[in-house]
């Protein structure tokens, strides 16, 4: 079985490339940007001629939450129309596209953690360029699988943890947003999830949410990433209003990954479990 994944060095991409390190019995395709822009509708469209895709996972985003607000172009041709030229290759081809999503397609205005099915409305151009993606996939293909994520973290690239680590070797006090609830993802866990939903050879197509179990705010993480790390810092809780961001953010944003869990007879673990063993990892590299 041929899987394509493409985003391979992003966070996700890097944890499923250690992840298929115990899938040897498929061929693993891992394409970085340089490799397979997904944006050239040529190039997507020869690699599916060349090789005989059998399964694409789509981790390749543009994920500058911030910079997308006025870099709108750009921010629409990698989440939306490059995820269309996906989709229709994979139609052609007969493949299951894996494509993953974003908790920023919410406005964050639920009370209750967010079901797949609950009505989109995204508050900026990020999430709205990734909800253009996410209804080219459902409008072309039949066999797909949307994963909806969240505070995307790992050892590797740039995300809150590592910031946060940053900041302790030169800070001892720091605000930060205790007003925006939702739960951060181990992007090891993820990528052990997606292997999950290749295994299960599941017909259940559609869209399933998933994210570590629990209900945080980015001042309860921080809190913990220093405690877990060991490092002195005072952290002081704030409203989003006094951090104002080029992007508004959905104040409430939590993904209910029951379906997930259900379907894919995966127990997805406990925030603080994963990032006590994403902090190990790190510190140990
Ligand atoms: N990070 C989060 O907090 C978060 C939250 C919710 C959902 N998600 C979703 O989770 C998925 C994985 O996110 P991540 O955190 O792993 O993202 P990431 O670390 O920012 O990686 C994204 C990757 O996409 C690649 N990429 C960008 N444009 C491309 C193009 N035209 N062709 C091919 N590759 C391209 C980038 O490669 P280059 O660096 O070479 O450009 C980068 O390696 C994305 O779908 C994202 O929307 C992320």
């Amino acid at each position: 079985m041929n899987v394509l994944v493409t985003g391979a060095n992003g966070q996700l991409g890097k944890c499923l490339q250690e992840v298929a390190k115990l899938e040897t019995s498929w061929n693993w395709m891992f394409t970085g940007s340089a490799d397979l822009d997904i944006t050239n509708a040529e190039k997507v469209q020869q690699f599916f001629e060349n090789n005989a895709v059998d399964i694409v996972v789509n981790c390749a985003a543009y994920t500058a939450v911030d910079k997308a607000e006025t870099d709108i172009e750009n921010a629409y041709a990698v989440n939306a129309e490059a995820v269309k030229f996906l989709a229709e290759n994979c139609k052609k081809h007969n493949a299951l596209l894996i494509h993953i999503s974003t908790d920023f397609v919410f406005d964050g205005e639920n009370e209750n953690a967010y079901l797949p099915t609950d009505i989109t409305n995204p508050i900026g151009v990020y999430g709205a360029s990734k909800l253009k993606g996410e209804q080219y996939v459902q409008e072309l293909l039949k066999k797909y699988f949307i994963i909806r994520t969240s505070w995307v973290y790992s050892e590797f690239g740039n995300n809150f943890m590592k910031t946060m680590l940053r900041l302790s070797e030169s800070r001892n006090e720091l605000n930060v947003v205790a007003d925006q609830i939702g739960c951060p993802t181990y992007a090891m866990d993820l990528a052990v999830g997606i292997v999950a939903v290749i295994k299960s050879k599941s017909e259940n197509f559609g869209v399933y949410h998933f994210s570590n179990q629990g209900k945080i705010s980015w001042f309860n993480f921080a809190s913990e990433i220093f405690k877990l790390a060991g490092k002195e810092m005072k952290v002081n809780p704030i409203p989003a209003s006094d951090y104002p961001t080029p992007a508004k953010r959905p104040s409430f944003s939590l993904l209910n990954a029951e379906s997930f869990q259900n379907e894919f007879k995966m127990q997805i673990p406990a925030w603080k479990k994963s990032l006590a063993n994403c902090l190990k990892k790190y510190q140990n590299a």
